[in-house]
């Protein structure tokens, strides 16, 4: 049982993993799964926001009383957060957005022999880069109070650098309010009803969550998201 400390509040969440077409037939995606977002829209919801879900690739039954905007890949997430932004009080970019997209498209499906002349040779895909919608948001809101901006960064660490460290330099760099970091791999966080994060703050220590289901680490982020937002 929770305090409806969200009433009035508008909760943009984004949720899921972009996928960028190849062709027809072929995407370049992710392994997220839209659990953590989706918990996150329902617990704002439960917790008494308005909620709305732009939700990419996500196959979860819609969680009561939220509202979800489809797209599939990142050029549609930034165009449907975007036109949402001025609605929302709160942004929480939860959604796994592919940072490259084909330079591309094939309108027909990619032949396995595709250079006639070399019937072995494997295509090069050529990559753009993707906008991060996630700074731009916070070079739109500028100085202003709202909204509250969320990021999240799934980070696999390496040898010369802690998770935590990279969502530190990450947290500087994006201008986010919160960033919640967590560590993921094959088996770790992605399509898991749990997970372990460290919600990092502008001001003050991080706050760390979990091992626990991703509705108690819903919790957690509304719970350090609520001061922020006056
Ligand atoms: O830099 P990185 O991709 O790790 O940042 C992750 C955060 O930025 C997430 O909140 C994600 O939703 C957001 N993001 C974005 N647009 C991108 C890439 C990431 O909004 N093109």
């Amino acid at each position: 049982q929770q305090e409806p400390d969200y009433t009035g509040w508008h909760v943009l969440i984004s949720a899921g993993g972009t996928r960028e077409p190849l062709d027809p037939v072929r995407f370049l995606g992710n392994r997220s799964s839209g659990k953590q977002g989706f918990a996150l829209a329902a617990r704002a919801a439960a917790r008494g926001a308005l909620v709305k879900v732009v939700s990419a690739n996500v196959s979860l039954p819609v969680p009561e009383g939220v509202e979800v905007i489809p797209v599939g890949t990142a050029l549609e997430m930034q165009a449907a957060v975007e036109a949402q932004v001025g609605w929302a009080d709160l942004v929480i970019m939860a959604a796994a957005v592919a940072d490259f997209r084909p330079a591309a498209y094939a309108g027909s499906k990619i032949k396995k022999t595709h250079d006639p002349a070399d019937p072995d040779a494997a295509p090069v895909i050529e990559l753009v880069r993707n906008p991060d919608i996630l700074a731009g948001l916070v070079q739109a809101r500028g100085p202003a109070p709202r909204p509250v901006i969320v990021g999240f960064a799934a980070e696999t660490g390496d040898a010369d650098h802690s998770v935590l460290r990279l969502g530190e330099e990450k947290l500087a760099r994006k201008g986010c309010d919160l960033l919640v970091v967590n560590e993921v791999g094959v088996d770790k966080t992605f399509g898991s009803d749990e997970n372990t994060v460290h919600i990092l703050r502008k001001v003050g220590a991080p706050v760390a969550a979990g091992p626990a289901g991703k509705d108690v680490i819903a919790d957690a982020i509304l719970d350090a998201a609520r001061p922020l937002m006056g």
